[in-house]
């Protein structure tokens, strides 16, 4: 809704249905990709983090104090990503700057995707080191810009999205890891929007590659298919001890005490309960079918995103306004990748039924 003061307010939890200007709708935005937004354990979790450890948590990690949810969060990220080390902060925004900058010394040069996110972009030009952009997802234009552009005995960082929210599309890691397994190179990958949807368990685009975590480093937001809130890195003792010592680690607060603790719980829910992800794949198979089966062409991927474009930015705002009037909300969305006109989106969620699926695609058929 960039530059648009109109705004819906909601009055219940983020899912499937939801209460927006008063109304109870069907919801087909937003990021709550496994539906858990108002998930009881997860909710308690958090209040009676609250009620035990106060509103303020002003105990520094760097100056050596802690609280048990920060301890938790970890414990739990470590064994629903099975990785040696990771560690929380307060906000997925903070990931690219937080990552890359703990690397600084490891890597000369980074080599930036053109639509990653702003974690990622504003992460790199904080960082005072030289960056090179490649076309989006472009294996063979990332191998030319670099090697047009590395110097001799440099080591090259590349930095991306484990799955681009616009148009839910995954980057080629696998071409990506040969082509720095050449430089003894480095890949950082957001995966706010893949962690809990990509990949056989839910860990992410790294796990859909089944690549190596030592030189891959992954994290991102908790605030998305987790519905709880803050950021994850992933990665050996090694990376993490460089990234819990990194200025903009020690610049900021851990966190929420109720942001660690939901988010522990989450990780914890989600590992117990795969059937949630069966779910939501389920649901995207249904849903992109139904759509490509209305003449909607959208890739039969597994990312919880359907987007398209039917006509220009007035039609695509007027589709929404009309679907919002008989009760389905779905996204116009003018963010990174989307274009001059902007799409329009749908994200699916493993609470999503069937009457609801069908309820979309039959307000759908009327513009196509
Ligand atoms: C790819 C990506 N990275 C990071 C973030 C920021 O996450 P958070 O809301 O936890 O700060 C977002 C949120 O929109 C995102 O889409």
């Amino acid at each position: 809704m960039k530059g648009d003061k109109k705004m819906f307010i909601v009055d219940s939890p983020s899912g499937s249905k939801m209460v927006v200007n008063g109304k109870e709708i069907i919801n087909y935005s937003g990021c709550s990709y496994l539906g858990i937004s108002d998930e009881e354990s997860i909710i308690d979790a958090g209040v009676k983090a609250l009620k035990q450890y106060g509103s303020l948590c002003q105990t520094p990690r760097h100056y050596g104090f802690n609280i048990p949810p920060y301890l938790e969060v970890v414990k739990s990220a470590c064994d629903f990503f099975e990785v040696e080390s990771a560690t929380y902060f307060s906000t997925g925004y903070l990931f690219g700057n937080i990552v890359l900058q703990a690397l600084k010394e490891e890597y000369d040069v980074i080599f930036l995707d053109e639509k990653a996110h702003y974690s990622i972009t504003d992460g790199a030009y904080a960082c005072e080191k030289p960056i090179f952009r490649f076309k989006h997802t472009d294996s063979y234009d990332l191998e030319k810009v670099l090697e047009n552009n590395l110097e001799k005995d440099q080591i090259p960082i590349i930095a991306t999205d484990g799955m681009f929210p616009t148009y839910g599309n995954i980057p080629p890691l696998n071409k990506y890891y040969e082509i720095i397994s050449k430089y003894n190179g480095w890949i950082v990958v957001d995966e706010s929007h893949s962690f809990g949807t990509v990949g056989n368990t839910g860990k992410g685009a790294i796990e859909k590659f089944n690549l190596p975590r030592d030189r891959v480093i992954g994290g991102g937001s908790m605030a998305k298919a987790f519905c709880a809130y803050g950021g994850l890195v992933l990665g050996s003792k090694k990376v993490i001890d460089l990234v819990t010592s990194s200025a903009p680690f020690w610049g900021t607060s851990s966190g929420m005490s109720a942001s660690a603790a939901m988010t522990a719980e989450s990780l914890k829910y989600v590992k117990n309960h795969p059937e949630l992800l069966i779910k939501l794949r389920e649901n995207i198979h249904y849903l992109k079918k139904g759509l490509n089966d209305l003449g909607i062409n959208v890739e039969m991927t597994e990312t919880p995103v359907a987007t398209f474009v039917i006509g220009d930015s007035i039609k695509m705002k007027s589709i929404q306004k009309e679907l919002f009037n008989k009760g389905v909300c779905i996204t116009y969305s003018n963010y990174i990748g989307a274009g001059k006109d902007g799409v329009l989106k749908f994200s699916i969620f493993a609470s999503h039924t069937k009457e609801s699926n069908d309820k979309l695609l039959s307000l759908l058929k009327e513009y196509v």
